[in-house]
């Protein structure tokens, strides 16, 4: 554990009444409308990951116990994660199912050589036009679930291991993780969190 993956413990444990099956968050109304978030990374990212909304209940609990501008999701993982860069520079995460039982998630430093894709482009620039360097592996953590962690995305970072059923996690982002440039995503992110009812 060091500054780029590390637990939360001073964070309380979400009471697991609030916390939906898995199922039920599967079967949850997509964050937005399913597309709009995970296209504002690039085209190809729903094959990997969706989201859904959190429960209501589940909301005035974060409310609550949080106290800084966030916005929160589950994100539900079909596969593990290249090497890759996010919109956010780090995020508070709950993980609700590990999706196997050796999956780790591993931080580097250094660039990976990405065609430009447009949009994802356009809000973080350094992470598509850069010339591959060599990754160096800086945390690789086997993180356990229902236990809050820390994690930095924008450093390069990924998930590896056994896959053998969709990882599902909770998702905390501060506002003031989100990247200052790339204000509409921001908003609409903030609108939609402060907008949705059930
Ligand atoms: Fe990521």
């Amino acid at each position: 554990m060091n500054e780029y993956i590390k637990y939360m413990d001073e964070f309380p444990s979400i009471p697991s009444d609030l916390i939906p099956t898995i199922e039920q968050i599967t079967n949850s109304q997509y964050f937005g409308n399913h597309e709009s978030v995970e296209k504002l990374r690039h085209p190809f990212a729903i094959k990997y990951y969706s989201t859904r909304k959190v429960n209501q209940s589940l909301k005035e609990w974060l409310l609550e116990n949080f106290k800084f501008d966030f916005v929160a999701m589950f994100i539900i993982f079909n596969a593990n994660m290249d090497p890759h860069k996010d919109l956010r520079n780090y995020t508070y995460n709950y993980i609700i199912d590990t999706g196997g039982d050796n999956i780790h998630t591993n931080v580097f430093s250094g660039e990976v050589g990405r065609k430009k894709v447009e949009k994802w482009h356009e809000v973080r620039g350094e992470a598509s036009n850069n010339a591959a360097s060599e990754l160096t592996l800086l945390e690789s953590v086997c993180l356990e679930s229902m236990r809050w962690h820390y994690l930095r995305t924008d450093l390069n970072h990924s998930v590896t291991g056994d896959h053998v059923r969709p990882r599902v996690i909770l998702s905390v982002i501060p506002v003031s993780a989100m990247m200052s440039n790339n204000k509409v995503a921001t908003d609409w992110f903030i609108e939609h969190w402060q907008k949705d009812n059930w």
